[in-house]
């Protein structure tokens, strides 16, 4: 791949990124800024998407239509889902599903988007097993590989833990990788999305987020960096 986005959703999620890219151009576009230039000898665009699945959809159609990118590794924190996740450890996507999207008073089975072939958007193998074996190399014991639940809502709530993950089969829930993912599959583009636990999205997860996305964004970031140098 000649050009890959390395993207997060907030400052916490990409300010390692942009502090380590070297040769930075700026460009402005729909009110996010792109930062063009070099970080381990790769040519990449770096930018926060902003909050949420229509942020982080109109930001990836941007990097491939405008910015020509060929891969798109996303990076940030998430909430636990699988009970064997403590805060601080990672989730390398397998694939990712919009937990909010329900139609199921027309029939269809909850996170399924009618009328689509897809639902459930696949991450690109080559990219996660890199991840997988930079996550064990970094923080051994603590990556775990599985599906990424993404939806317009922080979850908070132990009763709707269980029911994403039990349900739905997600092992983190966050709010924008599935949106990342489908844009990308509608584009034939590779991605993954790399996250590290900032809370267990339970009674406490506000008081966790707070306290744990700086450490956690930083966990996330040193896989990026890995599975970049690797590239
Ligand atoms: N990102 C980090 N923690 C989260 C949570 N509990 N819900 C949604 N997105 C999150």
């Amino acid at each position: 791949w000649n050009k890959l986005a390395l993207i997060g959703a907030m400052n916490e999620e990409i300010e390692l990124l942009v502090a380590h890219m070297s040769d930075v151009r700026e460009t402005v576009k729909a009110g996010i800024t792109f930062r063009e230039g070099t970080y381990f000898g790769k040519e990449v665009v770096v930018c926060r998407t902003g909050v949420g699945k229509v942020n982080a959809a109109v930001t990836t159609q941007i990097l491939i239509d405008k910015f020509g990118v060929e891969a798109v590794i996303f990076t940030g924190v998430a909430g636990a889902l699988d009970p064997e996740l403590n805060i601080g450890d990672l989730v390398v996507s397998s694939e990712c599903m919009q937990h909010d999207m329900d139609v199921t008073p027309l029939g269809f089975a909850r996170g399924i988007i009618p009328y689509e072939v897809k639902s459930v958007f696949e991450a690109d193998s080559k990219l996660v097993d890199l991840a997988v074996a930079s996550g064990e190399k970094l923080f051994a014991g603590k990556v775990k590989k599985g599906r990424v639940l993404s939806g317009d809502q922080f979850i908070a709530s132990r009763e709707i833990v269980a029911g994403l993950n039990t349900e739905l089969g997600g092992v983190c829930v966050e709010m924008e990788g599935a949106s990342v993912a489908q844009v990308c599959s509608m584009n034939a583009i590779p991605y993954v999305v790399l996250r590290s636990m900032s809370d267990k999205a339970d009674g406490s997860a506000h008081v966790n987020f707070a306290e744990f996305t700086v450490q956690a964004s930083e966990n996330s970031y040193k896989m990026v960096e890995e599975i970049v140098k690797q590239l």
